[in-house]
C-alpha cells in the first residue's frame, strides 16, 4: 500500500503515520524527519535547511526531491510506505507521480486530515518529542508520565526550534499558498479523501482506516517487483 497523508502543519499526519506503521507493517517517510536529520549536521547544507525550516518556509524541490529518493531506494519502501508531509507542493507531486509511473507503480490514497486553524497552534505549540527515538507527546492531550522524559526510551523530550507561535502562523501560510493546492490536485485525480482531524488520536485513525479499507495490502512477497527507487 501507498498514500500520502496530507494536511495543515499539526493535523496530526505524524501521529497517525506511527500508529499506522504498525498496523500495516510499512515504513513512515517523512520529509519533515528527512530534513531535520540533515539539518541536525555540522554542515553548511544542514545550516541552510535548518535557516529554512526555523522561518517556516518550504525548503527548496530540488534538496526534497534527493532525499526522498535517496529514502525510496531503502529496501523497506520497496512494499509500501506512508507519505508524510511531501509531497508539499504540486511540482513535488507531479515528481513523485513521475517516479512510481517509471517504477509501474501507483499511489492508492491520498488522505488529507483536516484541522481548523485555532486547533492547529494549540497542538503545535505543545507538542514534545523524544530526541532519541522520535516519539511523540503533548504537554495536555497526550502527556508523558514524567514531565520531559519520554515514556517509550528515557530519552529527554524537547520543543521544536520551528513550534513558536510566530513560526506555526507563517507555516500555516505557507500551506495555504503551496499544500492547499494539492487538495483540489489529487481530487481530479480521484485519490483524495478527507478526514476530520478533530477529536482523540485514536478516533481520527478509525476515520483513516475506513477510507483505506477497501485497498488491498500487498504480502512482502509479491510486492517486491517494483521499486520507487528505481
Ligand atoms: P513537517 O515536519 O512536515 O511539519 P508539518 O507538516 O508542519 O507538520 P507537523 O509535523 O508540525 O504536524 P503533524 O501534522 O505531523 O502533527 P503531529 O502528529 O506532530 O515540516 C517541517 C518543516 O520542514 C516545514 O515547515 C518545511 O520547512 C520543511 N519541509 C518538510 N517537508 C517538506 C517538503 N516536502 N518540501 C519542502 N520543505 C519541507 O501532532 C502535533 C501535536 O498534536 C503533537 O503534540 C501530538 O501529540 C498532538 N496530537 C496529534 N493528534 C492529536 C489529536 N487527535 N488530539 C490531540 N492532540 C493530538
Amino acid at each position: 500500500m501507498r498514500f500520502v497523508l496530507l494536511g495543515p502543519p499539526g493535523a496530526g499526519k505524524g501521529t497517525q503515520a506511527q500508529a499506522l506503521v504498525t498496523r500495516f507493517g510499512i515504513p513512515q517517510i517523512s520529509s519533515g524527519d528527512l530534513l531535520r536529520a540533515v539539518a541536525r549536521e555540522d554542515s553548511d547544507l544542514g545550516r541552510e535547511f535548518a535557516g529554512y525550516m526555523d522561518r517556516g518556509q518550504l525548503v527548496p524541490d530540488e534538496f526534497v526531491l534527493k532525499l526522498i529518493s535517496e529514502r525510496f531506494r531503502k529496501k523497506d519502501a520497496r512494499s509500501g510506505f506512508i507519505l508524510d508531509g511531501f509531497p508539499r507542493n504540486v511540482s513535488q507531486a507531479e515528481a513523485l507521480g513521475a517516479r512510481l509511473d517509471r517504477a509501474g507503480l501507483k499511489l492508492d490514497k491520498v488522505v488529507a486530515v483536516m484541522l481548523p486553524d485555532e486547533e492547529i497552534l494549540e497542538r503545535i505549540t505543545g507538542r514534545r518529542t523524544c530526541r532519541n527515538c522520535d516519539a511523540m507527546y503533548h504537554v495536555v492531550f497526550e502527556p508523558p508520565k514524567k514531565p520531559g522524559v519520554c515514556d517509550k526510551c528515557g530519552g529527554e523530550l524537547y520543543q521544536r526550534d520551528d513550534d513558536g507561535e510566530d513560526t506555526v502562523r507563517e507555516r500555516i501560510k505557507v500551506y495555504d499558498a503551496m499544500t492547499r493546492p494539492l487538495l483540489d490536485y489529487y481530487k481530479r485525480l480521484g485519490l483524495l479523501a478527507e478526514v476530520d482531524g478533530k477529536g482523540r488520536p485514536d478516533e481520527v485513525e478509525k476515520r483513516i482506516l475506513t477510507v483505506l479499507e477497501n485497498i488491498a495490502v500487498p504480502s512482502q512477497d509479491s510486492a517486491g517487483g517494483g521499486s520507487a527507487g528505481s
